[in-house]
């Protein structure tokens, strides 16, 4: 018998004794780890102590723990239903997105946000603009796009959302870098200067795109200063780099949103850094600002430079075919509900209002937690704001509250403080001081 046929046969007897199927094509498909903070959701919904606390995801709940929606997102809901025309368009949306919804989101962003800069932007048809399947949306269609004709390389800050690395890795990305943000409670912004300054050469042939945090990073919650902002976008300016502004949480520092975008302020500020010649990317979402996060309503700004007037074009005609080969085009909903949110000034100032009284509440529970947990010399709490309390503790740690107390966090030490009310505070704090005895 020949060699060939001994395999084939072997192989085949193999195969069929192989438990008692064939192999597939499928047993090269290997299990996914879970997502790093949405598998603990599930994971949660499975644990039956009656006593278990969710704080992993970064979704606002109320003092009794639901996920609240705002008055003015109730009012301006309550308008569409009465509107019948709104009510009964269920067609498809421009593949771009709402006209309406571009326009106010624009207003909202380049005229209330950056009143200085913005309008100009628009006047001159320099901002290319899509709306988004929120935040992340954002993200992706900006990675396929720089993938495609731009740029594979981007410094993501360590630490940083843990989505941001898939999404550029599996966006075109093949060269995924980390600059030093945070250590032991400390930003470390000129060890982050350094690793770009150090390893970024501007004329190399080779374009880097920046992640920056627009406000209330995610994970730690501290965000350098004004004066170290400076130096950090002086630096980007000079190497040329391509800023790509997550704005996630515009609102939740200060509870006025537009007050909140001073890292796109400072980046627009002509006098300083003129204009960007490789674009500025801005990343925006309305999910935790308007509590619509399963409504994925967001958007992506290109601000393309001056004096080239068919670059605004060019790259919304890219951003198109983007969107139609993923999904076609974006839902309707919610991104109605945000058109009217923005429609008004009286709408707008009643939304500022909602987005305070959040941020007051998160307020409250951290400084409830301080009191009772005393941590000064943990962790550098006073400069922790938004919907995040960083506590730094360790996996070992984070694995006793999650196995012994039911308290789940994500294993970056991370807890988003709205989970935590007047009603298990005392629960989570106790556990907090058992497993640091
Ligand atoms: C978070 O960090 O918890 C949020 O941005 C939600 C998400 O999609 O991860």
């Amino acid at each position: 018998m020949s060699n060939w046929l001994q395999c084939s046969r072997r192989c085949f007897w193999n195969r069929t004794n192989y438990g008692t199927r064939a192999l597939s094509s499928f047993d090269k498909i290997p299990r996914a780890p879970p997502d790093k903070i949405l598998g603990l959701t599930e994971q949660f919904s499975k644990d039956k102590n009656a006593k278990k606390v969710n704080l992993t995801v970064g979704v606002y709940k109320d003092n009794q723990g639901l996920v609240t929606t705002f008055p003015t997102v109730a009012k301006a809901q309550k308008i569409l239903d009465q509107d019948e025309n709104m009510n009964s368009d269920l067609s498809y949306l421009p593949i771009i997105g709402s006209p309406a919804y571009r326009k106010s989101t624009l207003n909202f962003l380049f005229r209330d946000s950056c009143p200085e800069s913005g309008p100009k932007l628009l006047e001159q048809e320099r901002v290319s603009f899509v709306q988004t399947l929120s935040g992340t949306g954002a993200l992706v269609v900006a990675a396929d796009l720089l993938a495609q004709f731009v740029s594979r390389t981007v410094w993501i800050p360590n630490l940083s959302w843990p989505n941001h690395t898939n999404i550029f890795k599996r966006h075109g990305f093949n060269d995924v870098r980390q600059y030093s943000y945070y250590e032991n409670g400390k930003l470390t912004v000129d060890k982050w200067i350094d690793n770009l300054k150090k390893n970024v050469k501007k004329n190399d042939g080779s374009r880097h795109c920046i992640i920056l945090h627009a406000c209330c990073h995610n994970p730690t919650g501290v965000d350098p200063t004004v004066e170290q902002w400076r130096k950090i976008l002086d630096a980007v300016r000079e190497l040329e780099m391509i800023p790509i502004i997550d704005m996630a949480y515009q609102g939740l520092v200060s509870g006025n949103p537009a007050k909140d975008a001073y890292v796109l302020r400072m980046c627009l500020d002509e006098s300083r850094y003129g204009n960007w010649p490789h674009g500025l990317f801005l990343c925006q979402s309305f999910a935790k600002n308007m509590g619509l996060y399963g409504e994925r309503v967001g958007s992506l700004s290109v601000v393309v430079p001056p004096n080239q007037p068919e670059s605004k074009g060019n790259v919304e005609s890219q951003l198109k075919q983007i969107v139609r080969s993923m999904y076609s085009s974006p839902p309707a909903y919610g991104c109605r509900v945000a058109t009217l949110v923005l429609s008004s000034d009286d709408f707008k100032r009643d939304w500022y209002k909602d987005v305070e009284s959040m941020v007051q509440r998160l307020l409250n529970v951290r400084q409830g937690m301080y009191d009772r947990l005393g941590w000064e010399g943990l962790i550098n709490f006073e400069q922790q704001h938004g919907m995040f309390f960083y506590t730094g503790l360790k996996p070992h740690a984070l694995n006793r509250l999650r196995d012994e107390y039911s308290i789940y966090m994500t294993m970056d030490g991370r807890l988003s403080l709205s989970g935590v009310n007047d009603h298990n505070i005392d629960y989570v704090c106790d556990a907090f001081k058992a497993i640091l005895d």
